[in-house]
Parts: C-alpha cells; sequence; structure tokens
C-alpha cells in the first residue's frame, strides 16, 4: 500500500539586504507626496438597490442612499469608505487616497497633469485632484477631509480567549450577537495588472508607499507588491495598496476590517443567510498575517472581511519570496479556482492580444504560469 506523505512548508522570505543577486530589488522611486490612509473606493452600478443590500449584510453603515448614489461609512472615524454612483455599467471606478498635510497637491497638477475636483463630486469635503494611473484607472487624492464620530460597537472577545497557558475568562460564556459584521474601515485594495513594473513605479512615487512583501517569478523579477502607507512610527498595515502582475487591469479585492474573529464568523453566517455568494474561508492569510473570509457582490466583485493582521512601522525594510499560489494563505480550505485566470477561449485570445501588442512577452506568460500552476495544498 502507498502512503501518500504530503509535504508541509511555509513560505520562505529574505529581507532586501539580504537578497542574493539572482533576485532583483523593486525600484523604489523618489516620492511625489505621502499616503496617510485608503479612503474610499468608487464604483458605478446599474442596480443600486442591489448593491445598497449586499453593503447592509456585509455590516456597511448606509450613510445615504438616492437612486443616483450610494454613500455608505464604517464605525470608524472615516466618513466614507464608499461610494456609489447609477451608471450604465457595473465596474469599479478607482480608489481615493487621503494624503498628508504636507504633500503639495499642486506638485500632481503641474508634474502629472492632475485635474483638480469639484467640491460637489467629494462626498466627503476638503479638496481633491484626480489622476489617471498608466492603466487609465482614475486615482482621487485627497486632503482636508472632515473626520466623524465613531459609531459604537461591542467590546472584542479577544482580550477575555481562553488559552492552554492563560485563563483571563472566568465563570463567563462567549455569546456574541448573530450580525453583519459591522466593519471598522476600509484596509485595503487589490489591482491586477499586465505592467507590473510599470504601476508599481507609478503608485510608489504618488503615494510614497512601502514594499512590505515583494514576491518574484523565478527569473527573479518582482511581480507582486503587498504596500503598507509610510506612517513613521505609527503602525501602518502590512498592505494597504496590492500590485499583481497579470493578463488583465482589474480590480481583483478590497479588504475591510471587522472587530474580531466572532465578528467575522457571525457575519458569515448572516451572509449565507441572507443567499450571498460567499467565494473563500474563514482562514488565515500568510503575508499580512489577516484572519479572512471573501464574498461575492451581487455582480460578483471580491469582497474580504479581515481581523487581525499585521502592521509595521516605516523602518522595517521589504521582504522578498518566491511567487506561489500556496503562499497566499496559512490555513483554511483551498483557494477558490476563480483565483487563478480560467484556462478557457477569451483567456487565450486575451493572451495572444497581449502578445501581438508587445504588452508581456510569452517567456513572462511561461514564467507566471509556472508559479501559480503548480496545486497549492494537493491534499485539499
Ligand atoms: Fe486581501
Amino acid at each position: 500500500m502507498t502512503v501518500h506523505r504530503a509535504v508541509l512548508r511555509q513560505v520562505e522570505s529574505i529581507s532586501e539586504s539580504r537578497l542574493p543577486p539572482s533576485v532583483q530589488p523593486l525600484k523604489r522611486p523618489p516620492a511625489l507626496g505621502r499616503a496617510i490612509e485608503l479612503a474610499f473606493l468608487r464604483w458605478e452600478k446599474r442596480d443600486l438597490a442591489g448593491t445598497e443590500r449586499f453593503w447592509r449584510d456585509f455590516g456597511f453603515h448606509i450613510v445615504s442612499a438616492s437612486p443616483q448614489c450610494l454613500v455608505a461609512r464604517g464605525t470608524g472615524a472615516a466618513p466614507c469608505i464608499a461610494i456609489a454612483h447609477a451608471g450604465s455599467a457595473d465596474r469599479f471606478v478607482g480608489p481615493a487616497f487621503l494624503m498628508s498635510d504636507d504633500t503639495d497637491l499642486h506638485r500632481y497638477v503641474t508634474e502629472l497633469g492632475a485635474q483638480w475636483l469639484p467640491a460637489q463630486q467629494l462626498p466627503a469635503g476638503g479638496r481633491g485632484i484626480e489622476l489617471k494611473d498608466p492603466s487609465g484607472r482614475s486615482v482621487w487624492l485627497l486632503q482636508q477631509q472632515a473626520r466623524v464620530e465613531p459609531l459604537p460597537l461591542r467590546p472584542s472577545v479577544t482580550a477575555m480567549t481562553n488559552t492552554a497557558d492563560h485563563t483571563p475568562r472566568v465563570n463567563r460564556t462567549v455569546r456574541t450577537p448573530i450580525e453583519p459584521a459591522r466593519v471598522v474601515r476600509l484596509g485595503h485594495v487589490v489591482l491586477q495588472t499586465v505592467d507590473f513594473a510599470g504601476m508599481a513605479d507609478w503608485y510608489l512615487r504618488v503615494l510614497g508607499l512601502i514594499p512590505t512583501d515583494v514576491q518574484y517569478l523565478p527569473d527573479g523579477s518582482p511581480n507582486l507588491a503587498f504596500c503598507r502607507l509610510d506612517l513613521g512610527a505609527q503602525p501602518a498595515d502590512h498592505h494597504t495598496l496590492v500590485i499583481v502582475g497579470a493578463i488583465e487591469e482589474k480590480y481583483e479585492h478590497s479588504a475591510y476590517e471587522v472587530l474580531d474573529l466572532d465578528a467575522l464568523g457571525q457575519g458569515q453566517q448572516v451572509l449565507r443567510a441572507q443567499g450571498h455568494r460567499h467565494m473563500w474561508g474563514i482562514g488565515r492569510h500568510l503575508l499580512g498575517s489577516q484572519l479572512f473570509d471573501y464574498w461575492h457582490d451581487p455582480e460578483g466583485f471580491e469582497y474580504e472581511h479581515y481581523t487581525d493582521g499585521d502592521v509595521f512601522t516605516s523602518d522595517v525594510e521589504p521582504c522578498y519570496s518566491a511567487l506561489d499560489f500556496a503562499g497566499i494563505w496559512a490555513w483554511g480550505d483551498d483557494a477558490p479556482a476563480s483565483m487563478k485566470p480560467q484556462k478557457n477561449l477569451p483567456t487565450l485570445l486575451r493572451l495572444l492580444k497581449l502578445i501581438r501588442r508587445k504588452a508581456i512577452t510569452p517567456q513572462r506568460l511561461q514564467l507566471l504560469s509556472a508559479a501559480l500552476d503548480a496545486p497549492a495544498r494537493p491534499w485539499l
């Protein structure tokens, strides 16, 4: 009888100062300014009512809802985390970042051709400019946005977690309410791109981001960057923006912080009961360490609930690891096949088009497929 013994392994990370010559460090262009928060995401939707239902069940707090526009916030101090306008398409329009007070927005106007935004377009006041990233996506940079009073949350149960060597909870039970996982704040957005080098360079320069973890292809070229905000000595999330080299320009997912693991789990029950489409989780990510649970909104866009993520100060140097599908998560169910490009005719046609217009080389496609095709957890 053959006994199958699977090899369990963790991703190996190398800090930038110890990189072997075979791995190319990600270029760090001089920053034009400094982002201090991913403020909100902008959407266009044909059916705002469907989006509103999903947002409520997902745990957003609806600030205003009209037939033309939907605005939502979390329980935190940000006045807005998502805005959707009624339109003729279902699409992610772009992110809006809050910039530090000492960032000079005029520089973006003169050097990058940014346009000032009319005040009535800003859902939460302040001032802002619009830029186009190299893929043509609209990016807003904002300043002087007012903060709002946080909404009440139950106390977290995490501090009262009993472990084998520590039992703070005595003569008490865990009875968290069955309710939507109340979203505290918008945490990060992940963008796929054909031009990884160009997009990473642009976002690092425009937002002054710090790469926390970089993943490279078998030829040593970077292809994925988890980037954090530069908040100096104040800890910042492991990633606020993730740029992923892929075969299309695409919103991949956005992620929202909830109070604790029980909020995440009870929130899953609510979303399941309301008939929403579950995608992946609960599990723990590897790079960033978050406990996660992924959902599809009515049009199939991916949303992530998370809690217990890593945070770093600005003095921690970037780490590098080989790009490997298994490296996406530490434990949990197998990642869904929809996270990889589907092997079908539309994908093949897209690849041929990319090669024809020299957006990607067949060699790079081969490396990408070698990195992602190996089954991540053959026993799942
Ligand atoms: Fe995520």
